[in-house]
């Protein structure tokens, strides 16, 4: 089984559908770390529940990026994991941080990447104007929310919605695509190329749809 270390900054329902993913047997991996970088919040009680070795990394006051990476690097290593996930987790990875895990880091973002990268997006996509919506999951690389995508997942958006809305929809999404992708990854299916994410060495070429 691949140790799996999860990243979270909040609630933690992303990381709760792997976890249940996992315990259910269509991952074959298993959750071996929880790491948040603020604490007291839910997804680390989610953590304890499920009896998963949890911490808390928090920024110090004025720490520079490098050196809390540094801190968040040490952390991670204890559990020596396969895979990292980054479910919600809101702070931005410095490149030699990315480096280390390349090819076996994945993100999910609430938006279908290329649109949206950053903050926000529920709102923007309603100030746009925009129809349709999503999420997607993609490795990590040092550009922001930029990596490779591997799967992304469409929901309509329709004209009474405000964000809250969206993001419950997105939501939903998520926790169908994530464990998904974590699951191919452990069976050793997904590997990352040139920039571009492989399934079974083929190439996928704009992200598949689910
Ligand atoms: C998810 O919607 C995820 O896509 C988003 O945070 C939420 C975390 O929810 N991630 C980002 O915005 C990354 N920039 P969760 O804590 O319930 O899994």
């Amino acid at each position: 089984k691949l140790r799996i270390a999860v990243l979270i900054s909040g609630s933690g329902s992303n990381l709760q559908a792997i976890i249940d993913a996992c315990a259910s047997g269509e991952i074959n991996g298993e959750v071996t770390a929880v790491i948040s970088n603020k604490a007291d919040v839910y997804g680390l009680q989610r953590a304890q529940a499920a009896k998963i070795s949890h911490s808390v990394v928090a920024a110090n006051r004025g720490e520079a990026r490098e050196l809390y990476d540094r801190r968040l690097t040490a952390e991670l290593a204890q559990h020596k994991p396969d895979l990292v996930v980054l479910a919600g987790f809101m702070r931005i990875l410095s490149e030699s941080f990315v480096r280390q895990y390349e090819g076996k880091m994945f993100n999910i973002h609430p938006s279908l990447l290329p649109k949206y990268p950053g903050l926000d997006t529920h709102q923007r996509v309603l100030d746009a104007g925009d129809d349709e919506h999503g999420a997607s999951v993609h490795f990590v690389t040092p550009e922001l929310d930029g990596g490779p995508v591997v799967l992304q997942a469409k929901v309509p958006v329709f004209e009474e919605d405000d964000a809250a809305d969206l993001a419950q929809r997105v939501h939903t999404q998520e926790h169908r695509i994530y464990p998904l992708v974590v699951k191919w990854f452990c069976q050793g299916r997904l590997a990352m190329g040139d920039n571009i994410a492989l399934m079974d060495g083929n190439k996928l070429a704009a992200g598949g749809y689910a």
